[in-house]
């Protein structure tokens, strides 16, 4: 892909898959894409200067794993919010970019973490028309927690496959869809055979969600449920090849069930997370 097109017009674009929110879509606004910025300043003290348990203890050390850094590698995080990953990709001796929509996430990444990397105000369904972004640029691209903050799917894949090296990967990690649908899933406890299980109200309709405001925050984020399959077809239908699926349970949790050891047996077999890997094709390959 020759230059930069800021209006995505004329670009080469890939069949894309039928994910279809037009129905129930949120209003199409920047805030759409920016649904996080009114929260900042909350989110940035929830996470703090190391990342939320989650992060610390179960989602960056997946991530860091399938990444595989070298030193001297370059990586694009792509909802790189306030930057809790740029620490962690520095320690690996791999360079650093975040990009996210939100202004004010990327002035506090900047403060926080700026001696690790350059942070970016963009968005992910065009990183072309980013200043400072070019495209077979990156070894890595990672969305962490992101993608299912973003609307529509495909052109984010996209975007991140075009910012690959040829040879390069891309690294997400997502609540998992099938299992942690926010507003359509749950614990629930079978009093009979004493087992917590994971019920699940709808999986394979694609779905908008708001989400329930933060205790004590006025403003509400969006996220977009999707069936495992739009994740695997997108990346597919942007170039990419999959080579590493993983799935995670939390550290914890709290099923309301009163029974410890139906929640341990919960907690080991029902995922919280969802990893995929998948590299660009090197030339001629
Ligand atoms: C749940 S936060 C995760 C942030 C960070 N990766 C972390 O783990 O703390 C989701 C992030 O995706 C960003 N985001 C949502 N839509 C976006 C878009 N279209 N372009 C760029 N960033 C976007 C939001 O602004 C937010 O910072």
């Amino acid at each position: 892909m020759s230059g930069k097109d800021r209006t995505g017009r004329g670009r080469p674009r890939r069949s894309r898959t039928g994910t279809d929110f037009s129905s129930t879509r949120p209003p199409k606004s920047p805030a759409a894409a920016t649904s996080w910025d009114a929260l900042a300043s909350w989110y940035d003290g929830w996470v703090g200067e190391g990342g939320s348990e989650h992060h610390q203890k179960v989602a960056i050390p997946e991530v860091m794993k399938l990444l595989q850094l070298r030193p001297g590698e370059s990586v694009l995080d792509v909802g790189a919010g306030q930057g809790v990953l740029a620490p962690y990709v520095a320690r690996a001796g791999a360079t650093y970019v975040g990009v996210d929509a939100s202004p004010r996430l990327a002035a506090l990444a900047r403060k926080r973490h700026g001696k690790d990397g350059r942070f970016l105000v963009g968005d992910a369904r065009d990183l072309e028309a980013v200043p400072d972004l070019f495209p077979d640029t990156f070894d890595a691209v990672v969305f962490l927690l992101s993608l299912q903050d973003m609307d529509p799917l495909e052109p984010a894949l996209q975007s991140a496959a075009d910012m690959l090296k040829p040879g390069g990967r891309l690294v997400l990690l997502l609540t998992h869809p099938a299992f942690r649908i926010p507003r359509q899933s749950g614990w629930g406890f079978d009093e009979g055979r004493k087992l917590v299980y994971r019920r699940i109200d709808r999986y394979l309709t694609p779905l908008p969600v708001p989400m329930k405001p933060y205790p004590g925050q006025e403003g509400r984020t969006w996220s977009f449920h999707r069936p495992l399959q739009a994740y695997v077809n997108a990346l597919s239908d942007a170039g990419l090849q999959v080579n590493r699926m993983e799935e995670v349970p939390a550290g914890a949790v709290l099923t309301g069930s009163g029974n410890r050891r139906a929640d341990t047996h919960a907690r080991k077999e029902i995922p919280l997370f969802l990893l995929l890997r998948a590299v660009k094709p090197a030339h001629g390959a």
